[in-house]
């Protein structure tokens, strides 16, 4: 899965990073941004840098709080365990507060309140236990209502990019017509307005557009529907979940007269659909049972069907008396219109059963993973779908780990498959020596970028593949069993190295963004990644035909030190005729030139920004979703506060001389 860390570790560190926040929060006041709400602007890079290094703290005993009794007595006996549908008690602690009590008061767990008797006063309890934060945080919107014109819908600009990869066949590509960006205008780029995401540390989501509008998730389960060229809201979403796929949007063509639907996914693993244009709900269903199942990749729409891909955090659980593990990816195809299931297939098709026993005596079960986290790539004219796999989490390692399979678009059917790195068995127990951690480990060489399909200017189509090894290959569509035509090792790789969310492909040149990451805290390949030689960080181009480096631009350290930051790209690129965007964990966006690879523009997005709420907008690390272009402008969500990366709270917009 996606690379992977302690998320107990994890919920302690975004706990830390986000208390003080609250603490600095005026009761019933100001908005709960991320950053601190001291108003000085020369405090704010001291503030930030306490931020990023606040460690783990000591929660204090949580375990003799009231609300941990409420837990055990009421809500462990399906949360805590491996019962079908519940989310695992991982997922409820990244819940607000508000959600976990609005879910018992009027949601979908109060019949379950209801039978334990909970009172008021429990719920409370339950929710603050859970969350480690207090219950009562004023909704605020990021940025003010929509009023006019810009309130309204224009169902005469149907969805133009949308998704991981803008189109079906997942290029990363804006058409100069869309972009309405010339090359020679990027120098010129500059902030035109942000927007501050309440209660975030982290924004995954990708914006995709539609109607006029920007079509975001964040972390607190908000999805925004804005107007694209004020920020301001046309209308919200409030799911309990955080939502970190992109949202697709149906033209209103497919809708057939209904109202267009928006889809997404959400971490506890449910896709939702709502009225594209009021953002009332239509329908919700669970992608898969396993209580750790999560939606990160983005689902594919395509006439009338959406195709999802099914990722979990199950490799994460560390906990020595799990029975680790029992999560299979997988990809459902389901009827836009219903939410009803078309089909769905395993990439591993038998079920995991008991191979061995941990010290504890849990069972080791196997096979397992497979997880598709990345974003597949539909290809109309041969009815396949191309989706990349992950790491199995437990061994023996089997066939279907780190592939590329074709699955028919109608029947769900595996028409091909080819393994690109076998034999990778790893999970996160590997990085600390746990007994969860396979005997000989894998890489865990994930395909992170997905796959797309691209056409070459001689006509001829190839699937294009990037490994988080830093290999980036091209297979051939009508011959895909053969393997790579090419591979080129762009990157040196590691568990957050080389090729993460997504490459992309004008036309000419294929363009490829290294993570390389410095220190992944992964004690099992630290000998791994240190034979595989100096870390490479950056901006390629490769030519598609012959998999030729082109150029290639280093990125600069600008992080001097500073904690969580690195200089390399993990999240997707986006290019319009001229320029590749890029955004960095340093927290920078940066526009390349794609004949050169010079650096045409630059951004910091961790220096605080004005806001449309007046809150304090500060950006981190960019991560999953990267820049968007779109009708004359570049928007970014920046800030991506785990697994060691600056976390932020923002949308940013930027336009030529910012008009
Ligand atoms: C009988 C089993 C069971 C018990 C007991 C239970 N839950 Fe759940 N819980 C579930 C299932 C199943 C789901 C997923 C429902 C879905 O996705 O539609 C869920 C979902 C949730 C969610 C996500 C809800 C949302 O609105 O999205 C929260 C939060 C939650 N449970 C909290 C709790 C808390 C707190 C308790 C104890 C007070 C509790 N649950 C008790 C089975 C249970």
């Amino acid at each position: 899965m996606k690379h992977a860390w302690l998320l107990s570790t994890l919920a302690l560190w975004a706990l830390a990073v986000t208390l003080p926040a609250f603490a600095a929060t005026p009761a019933g006041g100001a908005p709960a941004a991320t950053a601190p709400a001291d108003d000085d602007d020369d405090g704010d890079e001291d503030e930030m840098a306490k931020l990023s290094k606040a460690q783990p703290a000591a929660p204090g005993d949580r375990s003799q709080t009231p609300g941990a009794k409420v837990y055990a007595r009421a809500c462990a006996q399906c949360h805590d365990g491996q019962v079908a549908k519940a989310p695992s008690r991982v997922f409820l602690e990244m819940v607000s507060p508000e959600s976990i009590y609005a879910s018992l008061k009027t949601g979908i767990m109060a019949p379950q309140a209801m039978a334990a008797g909970l009172t008021d006063a429990e719920k409370h309890q339950v929710a603050e236990f859970l969350s480690g934060q207090p219950v009562g945080q004023a909704r605020v919107l990021p940025a003010p209502m929509c009023t006019g014109d810009a309130a309204k819908f224009d169902t005469s600009r149907p969805p133009a990019i949308q998704g991981w990869g803008f189109t079906p066949e997942n290029v990363h590509f804006v058409r100069g017509d869309v972009a309405q960006l010339p090359a020679s205008d990027v120098p010129r780029l500059k902030l035109k307005w942000a927007l501050a995401y309440p209660s975030a540390l982290r924004v995954r989501s990708r914006p995709t557009f539609a109607y006029g509008a920007l079509y975001t998730g964040s972390q607190d389960g908000t999805v925004y529907a804005l107007d694209a060229k004020t920020g301001c809201v046309r209308w919200t979403f409030r799911n309990s979940a955080e939502v970190r796929t992109p949202v697709m949007v149906q033209s209103a063509a497919d809708a057939k007269g209904g109202p267009p639907l928006a889809f997404f996914g959400d971490l506890i693993g449910r896709v939702h659909a709502v009225n594209a244009l009021t953002g009332e709900p239509v329908w919700r269903v669970r992608a898969d049972d396993h209580p750790s199942a999560t939606i990160t990749g983005s689902p594919v729409y395509f006439r009338g069907t959406l195709y999802v891909p099914v990722s979990s955090l199950e490799e994460a659980v560390i906990d020595p008396n799990y029975a680790c593990c029992t999560f299979r990816g997988s990809v459902l195809a389901l009827d836009a219109k219903t939410g009803e299931q078309r089909w769905k297939t395993y990439m591993i098709e038998e079920e995991p059963k008991q191979v061995g026993t941990r010290r504890s005596g849990a069972a080791v079960m196997s096979p397992s993973g497979a997880a598709i986290w990345n974003t597949p790539s539909l290809d109309p004219k041969r009815g396949l779908l191309y989706v990349g796999t992950g790491n199995n989490y437990t061994g023996p390692a089997n066939h279907r780990s780190n592939a590329v399979i074709a699955l028919d678009l109608a029947t769900g059917k595996v028409r091909w498959e080819w393994q690109v790195v076998p034999g990778d068995a790893w999970n996160v127990g590997c990085m600390i020596g746990s007994d969860s951690c396979p005997e000989n480990p894998g890489p865990d060489y994930d395909i992170g970028s997905g796959t797309m399909l691209v056409r070459l200017a001689d006509g001829t189509e190839r699937i294009m593949v990037g490994l988080k090894s830093g290999v980036a290959l091209a297979m051939d569509p009508e011959n895909p069993t053969k393997g790579g035509l090419w591979q080129n090792r762009v990157g040196r790789g590691s568990i957050q190295g080389g090729i993460q969310f997504g490459m992309a492909f004008d036309g000419e040149r294929l363009y490829v963004p290294i993570s390389d990451m410095k220190d992944t805290g992964d004690l099992s390949s630290k000998e791994r990644d240190a034979a595989a030689g100096p870390i490479r960080p950056g901006m390629y181009a490769l030519d598609p035909k012959t998999g030729k480096l082109l150029w290639e631009t280093r990125a600069d350290d600008v992080c001097r030190g500073r904690q969580f930051c690195d200089p390399g790209i993990l999240a997707s690129i986006a290019a319009i005729p001229g320029a590749v965007f890029a955004g960095h964990m340093d927290g920078r966006v940066r526009a390349y030139d794609t004949l050169t690879g010079r650096v045409l523009w630059n951004f910091d997005t961790t220096e605080p920004m004005p806001s449309l709420s007046g809150a304090k907008a500060i950006g981190g690390s960019i991560g999953g979703g990267g820049p968007v272009v779109y009708d004359g402008m570049v928007y970014v969500n920046s800030g991506y506060g785990l697994y060691m990366h600056m976390p932020g709270n923002v949308l940013a917009a930027f336009s030529v001389d910012g008009k």
